[in-house]
């Protein structure tokens, strides 16, 4: 396989493009795209999102000590393009992108957006200064979820809110599900008992029950 080489640089994708709402002391609120977003802890649950320091909503967090992620979905793709090419300082985003401030469960000032499927409360425990952009280091103390996607078993189905994904300048959407985790390894079901016993569950049925796993 022939391979160019480049100089260093960053292109690790596919990446979330989420929206970062965030408020002052003041309760002045704002939103922000952010693409260098990503989980760093399982337990105790902790979060990252590198803002640079020149954007509008970076004194706010700062501030603070705390913003909300917000999934994005495709139905959300334009406005989350809208967040990201426009600054606060000139416009108002909610505004603009018909979304709405929903208290956070139990932040102090940053707002969730009542939009997003999946809000994730953060608060600041470190700001570490990378270069051009900083790195806010957090703890994720609340998790907010639609009641919409939970199957009969308060089970919450994530992949099927539309999620959206951000790689290399574009927005895509999912596609389709290749498999579940550990299906590399998982056992085949043996005999046609069995699979009599799948076929009875509907594709849907099967898609909540394997949609959770843990890291
Ligand atoms: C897809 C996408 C991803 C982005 N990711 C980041 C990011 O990770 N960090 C950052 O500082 N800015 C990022 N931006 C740029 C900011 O969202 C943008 O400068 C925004 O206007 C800042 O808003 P504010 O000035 O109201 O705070 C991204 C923009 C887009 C469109």
């Amino acid at each position: 396989m022939a391979k160019q080489v480049w100089k260093a640089g960053n292109m690790i994708y596919p990446l979330p493009a989420v929206m970062v709402s965030v408020a002052d002391r003041e309760g002045n609120s704002n939103i922000l795209t952010v693409a260098w977003t990503g989980t760093v802890c399982t337990n105790p649950p902790m979060a990252y999102i590198s803002v640079r320091p020149e954007r509008y909503s970076y004194h706010m967090i700062e501030e603070t000590k705390e913003f909300v992620i917000n999934l994005t979905t495709e139905k959300l793709a334009r406005a989350t393009d809208y967040c990201g090419v426009r600054s606060g300082r000139d416009v108002d985003k909610w505004k603009e992108c018909s979304l709405t401030p929903q208290k956070a469960a139990v932040l102090q000032y940053a707002p969730a957006i009542a939009e997003a499927s999946v809000n994730i409360e953060c608060r600041v425990v470190k700001i570490e200064k990378l270069g051009s952009h900083h790195m806010f280091l957090a703890e994720v103390v609340s998790v907010s979820a639609d009641e919409a996607y939970m199957d009969e078993n308060n089970r919450f189905d994530l992949n099927s809110t539309g999620l959206l994904a951000y790689s290399h300048g574009e927005y895509l959407g999912l596609g389709e599900k290749i498999g579940t985790f550990g299906y590399s390894v998982r056992k085949k079901p043996a005999g046609r008992q069995k699979s009599l016993q799948r076929k009875k569950k509907s594709p849907e049925k099967r898609r909540i029950r394997s949609a959770a796993h843990k890291n």
